[in-house]
């Protein structure tokens, strides 16, 4: 272990030929510089008048690093892994937990450059973290949701088993404003997870230390 007052950072997961780790303030610059357009962010973080919209992007993500490592819980918990393949960063995977040592259930959001897409490589992350959730984390069920045209997003979701769960109306921020839209939502339970055996070929390193910052003894 070399981070011993924050053991989550020695965590890794392999899969493929990924590798996930949790995110660092080393990253930020880089993550935040790369970050893909038509990845959406919290609509009700703080704007500020005349800055840059790509700034505000990249500080909007900056400021969820620094809010959700700030305020873990075993309770509530949110962590962003880098996802690198061949050394170079390709994306980024979450997986949440609120509620978790009650509701044992996670939610998940994640982005792929551009260029890494339509490869199989959003199903492959979204397993990975799925099987920390599903193994280690002894998780009941995983949430998702997904605009009714974000087709990749729900795609994923589907290939691996998640189930429809309902859809609601939401307000979506467009070019145009705000206006009503469809969010899919859909679920995987855990009997059906090992059914499929989706977490086979993930590997998962350095998760004993962490335990403690899950509420797992
Ligand atoms: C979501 C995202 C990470 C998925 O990555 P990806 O590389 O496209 O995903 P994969 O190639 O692993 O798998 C996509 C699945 O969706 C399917 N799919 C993709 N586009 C589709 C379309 N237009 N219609 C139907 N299915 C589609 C693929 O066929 C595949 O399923 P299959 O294996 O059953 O054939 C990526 O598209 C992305 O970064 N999108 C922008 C950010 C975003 O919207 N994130 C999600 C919300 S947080």
């Amino acid at each position: 272990m070399t981070n011993r007052y924050w053991p989550l950072f020695d965590l890794r997961l392999h899969v493929d030929d990924l590798e996930l780790r949790p995110m660092t303030e080393a990253d930020q610059e880089l993550v935040a510089s790369t970050l893909p357009a038509d990845l959406e962010l919290d609509p009700s973080a703080t704007t500020y008048a005349g800055e840059d919209p790509h700034i505000t992007r990249g500080r909007i993500m900056h400021q969820a690093y620094w809010k959700y490592m700030g305020t873990w819980t075993p309770k509530a918990w949110r962590v962003t892994f880098v996802v690198s393949r061949q050394g170079a960063m390709i994306g980024a995977q979450e997986l949440e937990g609120n509620d978790f040592t009650m509701l044992r259930t996670v939610d998940t959001a994640s982005f792929l450059l551009p260029a890494a897409r339509g490869q199989g490589h959003g199903k492959a992350m979204r397993r990975a973290v799925l099987a920390l959730a599903f193994g280690p984390l002894e998780a009941q069920a995983a949430i998702t949701e997904a605009w009714h045209d974000n087709h990749a997003s729900l795609g994923v979701s589907r290939a691996l088993g998640y189930l429809p769960n309902g859809e609601s109306l939401e307000s979506r921020h467009g070019a145009d404003g705000e206006s009503p839209d469809t969010m899919v939502h859909l679920r995987l339970v855990r009997r059906d997870w090992l059914e499929r055996r989706g977490g086979d070929g993930v590997r998962i390193e350095g998760f004993d230390a962490c335990r403690m910052l899950f509420g797992l003894d």
